[in-house]
């Protein structure tokens, strides 16, 4: 139904380490439609905001992609700085992980939003000026007119972060890459956030990425997910399949680790071991070592990451739903 926006295929990114290089993303594929809400999963360093850098171009130095990523057409991964700099905050924008990074602490709000307009749109102050009103009114900031005058540290965590949305979709972006952007902020205020991601979505078709190490954000609002370990893909597929039927034993166990309302602390049940370092993704599948379903060839083949059903793709030749798991736990749902 919808027109692919971005596209990217088999892209790979190594960094530059003093041990060496090592891929920090390793041939992810992905798509995202006008108006689509995506969402890349994965616990700390499984690379998703190296994939999101390498959508602005904003890489570390040294980076080396491969592969390719279209935006609208465009290959974005041999553009020029300067045609980049055209595509940043003007067609793709993004809420950064680090709201301190966000956000310019020694500018006024009025600044921080208008100089975007005003530069990537050509409008004039007094334009930019009613357009930031607006946009803070959206982002739901009390008394946006008096808002405008204030710097970003007299704001809460919350309505700092709703800010730094604001000035993200400042020059109406056609997708926005929403690095975690609820952590760190109450239940309330991150489902206010994520609603708005939703309106955003329905009134002006906005593409979104939202990236998080919680699954259970996802489940408010992604049309599809995207399961992400050690760089790699584990699973990809519709939200509906990847919360209800999840085919991956690593997508398994980052649903088995998020609380339930109606169980107790008890019940919650984490992933033994800790996720690789750079440099240090085992072999084989990335994931076996922490693997209840692991079988010897896992630690030696790669797997592929293939179609299991329509939309629906998953990196894992055992299948989790016939084997009983190390844990021998019944549930998920
Ligand atoms: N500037 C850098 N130089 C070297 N390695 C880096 C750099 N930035 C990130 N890495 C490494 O690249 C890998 C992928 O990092 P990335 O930031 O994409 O992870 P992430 O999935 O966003 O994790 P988190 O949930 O903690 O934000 C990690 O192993 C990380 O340590
Ligand atoms: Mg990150």
């Amino acid at each position: 139904m919808s027109t692919q926006l971005l596209t990217v295929e088999h892209l790979s990114v190594a960094l530059s380490t003093s041990r060496g290089s090592f891929k920090a993303v390793d041939d992810v594929s992905l798509t995202v439609g006008t108006g689509e809400i995506v969402g890349i999963a994965g616990e700390s360093g499984s690379g998703k905001t190296m994939t999101a850098l390498t959508l602005l171009g904003l890489l570390p130095h040294g980076a080396r992609t491969a592969g390719s990523v279209r935006f609208d057409g465009t290959e974005l991964l041999t553009s020029t700085q300067r045609a980049l700099r055209k595509i940043r905050g003007r067609q793709i924008a993004m809420v950064s992980q680090d709201p301190a990074t966000s956000l310019h602490p020694i500018l006024t709000v009025e600044r921080q939003l208008t100089e975007h307009m005003r530069h990537h749109l050509g409008v004039s102050k007094s334009e930019a000026r009613t357009r930031a009103i607006d946009l803070l009114a959206t982002v739901r900031i009390p008394d946006p007119e008096q808002a405008l005058s204030t710097y970003p540290g007299q704001f809460s965590g919350g309505m700092r972060q709703r800010i730094a949305i604001a000035v993200a979709l400042a020059c109406e972006p056609r997708l926005l890459l929403a690095d975690e952007p609820t952590t760190a902020l109450d239940v309330t205020v991150q489902a206010g956030i994520l609603r708005l991601l939703q309106r955003l979505r329905e009134e002006r078709g906005l593409a979104v990425v939202i990236i998080t190490h919680d699954l259970g954000v996802m489940s408010a609002l992604a049309d599809r997910v995207c399961v992400m370990y050690g760089g790699r893909m584990a699973e990809v597929g519709p939200r509906s399949e990847i919360l209800a039927q999840p085919r991956h034993p690593y997508t398994r166990g980052l649903l088995d680790a998020l609380p339930h309302p109606e169980a107790g602390a008890a019940e919650l049940r984490p992933i033994a071991g800790s996720p690789p370092s750079l440099g240090k993704v085992p072999s084989g599948c990335p994931f076996h070592p922490r693997c209840p379903s692991a079988q010897p060839r896992c630690s030696t083949d790669r797997p592929e990451l293939l179609p299991i059903a329509p939309g629906h793709l998953l990196a894992c030749p055992v299948d989790p739903l016939k084997v009983p798991s190390a844990a021998g736990s019944g549930g998920g749902a």
